[in-house]
């Protein structure tokens, strides 16, 4: 990959995915405010595809390379792509990862977040909050003339500072006219300074931070992306814009 490839944005696409943006993070509030100890993962699935429905957009994630739903719900050392299911009980106690997308007039959105499901551990607590964390991180160096490992590594040397592992078989990306673009966006310190940073560039940039090791498994629905060691995990994404000065973070609620 040369750079050559990463889109850049006009102005109209970028109101576009403002506009995408925005609404996704409606999304996630309606679904953030549901969340409760005794609701299954489909229920949270069916609610976020019912905003998204009513919103007028279409959700990204359902059919794409075959996923069953509209929402990722990853439960506990559950890292992402969680099938919602409704034998899937949230339990007091438990962290949930909420990972929505949508289309709106042809243009891409992508955010996650982990919530606590009622009272949950100060460990569980603290994974959450670094997992955010390393995101504003990042996006310090999210500024045109920066390369992409300036917010690489700044994520990198924020999780590891805690000990944790980061989740290196998976990766943020660049986003607009389609879900996934280039640049691949790894959280972890790349061995080349990677692409310049360009204002109009989009890009999803999204953590994946486990309690334990970064490995992961998948497991046999062939989605679902587990820890090795059983450990929590979390996750949280926004998509950014590239701009002249500071990053405009478009799914920030
Ligand atoms: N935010 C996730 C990603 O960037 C969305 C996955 S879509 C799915 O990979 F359909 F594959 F689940
Ligand atoms: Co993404």
């Amino acid at each position: 990959m040369f750079g050559t490839s990463v889109s850049i944005k006009s102005e109209k696409e970028i109101e576009l995915m403002r506009e995408s943006c925005r609404l996704l993070t409606i999304v996630h509030k309606e679904m953030e405010e549901a969340i409760r100890p005794g609701m299954s993962t489909l229920e949270i699935d069916i609610l976020g595809e019912s905003v998204i429905r009513k919103l007028g957009c279409i959700p990204n994630f359902k059919n794409y390379n075959g996923y069953p739903a509209s929402i990722c719900v990853s439960v506990n050392d559950e890292v992402v792509h969680g099938i919602p299911n409704k034998k899937r009980i949230l339990q007091e106690g438990d962290i949930v990862s909420l990972d929505a997308g949508l289309i709106y007039k042809g243009y891409h959105s992508d955010a996650a977040r982990t919530h606590a499901v009622g009272q949950i551990s100060p460990e569980a607590r603290q994974l959450i909050d670094v997992t955010r964390q390393s995101f504003f991180e990042g996006i310090k160096y999210a500024k045109a003339g920066n390369h992409l490992n300036d917010i690489c590594s700044a994520i990198d040397n924020y999780v590891t500072s805690y000990g944790y592992g980061i989740v290196s078989a998976l990766c943020g990306h660049g986003i607009g006219t389609h879900l996934h673009e280039d640049p691949e966006i790894p959280n972890y310190t790349m061995k080349k300074r990677g692409i310049k940073l360009r204002p109009g560039m989009t890009l999803a940039i999204e953590p994946m931070i486990n309690m334990g090791t970064g490995e992961v498994d998948w497991l046999d629905d062939d989605w679902t992306v587990v820890t090795r060691d059983g450990k929590l995990s979390a996750h949280y994404e926004n998509t950014v814009l590239i701009t002249e000065g500071e990053p405009e973070i478009l799914t920030l609620y």
